[in-house]
């Protein structure tokens, strides 16, 4: 399964936190001069708004993303430091690789407009309301290495083909928050129905080799096609350029399920990352992926998800 974020070592998280908390202790005064405990100092909200606008100016959801009024100091760096990207970024070491993955495709050989789902070549795995069915969620939580495989460039059908939904963008409208304990988060500012796409996972493309020296925190490796072995993996870095998707936290008991999708690209060891929702989602309910098992592990971190 794809797991995100391969931790950073003791060493490296406790120098990045040292340098967020010397920022905020020069910023975080208040007016009359009493001290103000940093974690829990606010964003100015000229600068909330700028960070609103910056993660709207370019992005793949259908609906303004919206940045809560509760952003703490402490949890902004990972906001500030983003570059929003609604598509995987190939870096121009690995350009020559461009060819080769945008070479092949599957295609239906439907014809008209739109597909019939039941008649389509593709695996059917979404109803017609483009949302995952039942039958293709349940078997998604055993089998980790389905991929499912959307209409694209090389199909006669348009965009209201019922096959073509994570390419489409996510229309249930989300808002970035502070968590009480884990930084960031995205919670859902609507109801979401069961089977519902929320995103995908963009950022830089880089080799599973270059991802093993990494310390970034938001990692997620391309794995479901790899079989047993990693060799010739690729993995999505979303450190500095990437969408909402990066902020969404880890629970225990996930609320979404991550899907490995392709389109355009059929590279054997290539496929997107997307983000379904498991079951039925209220309004204000924060978002949750798993990470996999071996991440806090790894890590050290203690887990801090509601479910714990
Ligand atoms: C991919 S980022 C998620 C967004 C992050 N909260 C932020 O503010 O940028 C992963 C990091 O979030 C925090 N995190 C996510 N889920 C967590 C959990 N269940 N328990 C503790 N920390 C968590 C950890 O600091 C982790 O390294
Ligand atoms: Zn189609
Ligand atoms: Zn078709
Ligand atoms: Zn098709």
């Amino acid at each position: 399964m794809s797991k995100p974020p391969r931790e950073t070592s003791p060493k490296e998280k406790n120098r990045k936190t040292k340098k967020i908390s010397k920022k905020i202790s020069i910023n975080a005064k208040s007016v009359d001069s009493k001290p103000v405990d940093p974690r829990s100092a606010l964003i100015d909200e000229k600068e909330r708004l700028e960070l609103a606008r910056k993660l709207n100016r370019t992005r793949d959801d259908t609906k303004e993303i919206k940045l809560s009024k509760n952003i703490r100091n402490i949890d902004a760096n990972s906001l500030r430091i983003m570059q929003y990207t609604n598509t995987i970024i190939i870096p121009p070491h690995l350009k020559s690789l461009e060819s080769e993955l945008s070479k092949e495709r599957v295609s239906c050989s439907c014809k008209g407009d739109t597909c019939e789902l039941e008649k389509c070549d593709h695996e059917p795995v979404y109803n017609y309301h483009g949302r995952l069915n039942d039958e293709t969620l349940n078997f998604l939580r055993k089998e980790y290495n389905f991929i499912i495989h959307e209409c694209n460039k090389g199909c006669e059908c348009n965009s209201s083909c019922p096959n073509r939904v994570t390419q489409k963008g996510s229309t249930v409208q989300k808002e970035i928050f502070s968590t009480e304990s884990m930084g960031l988060g995205v919670r859902t500012l609507e109801y979401v129905a069961k089977g519902t796409f929320i995103g995908r996972y963009t950022g830089r493309l880089l080799t599973f080799d270059e991802s093993k020296n990494s310390s970034s925190h938001y990692m997620f490796e391309m794995d479901a096609a790899s079989n047993a072995s990693m060799d010739g993996n690729f993995s999505i870095d979303a450190a500095r350029d990437g969408n909402i998707t990066r902020l969404i936290n880890h629970n225990c008991e996930p609320n979404l399920q991550t899907v490995s999708v392709r389109t355009e690209i059929t590279h054997p060891k290539f496929h997107e990352v997307a983000f379904f929702t498991k079951r039925d989602i209220n309004r204000g309910e924060e978002l949750f992926i798993t990470y996999g098992q071996d991440y806090f592990k790894a890590s050290g971190l203690k887990c801090q998800c509601p479910s714990c």
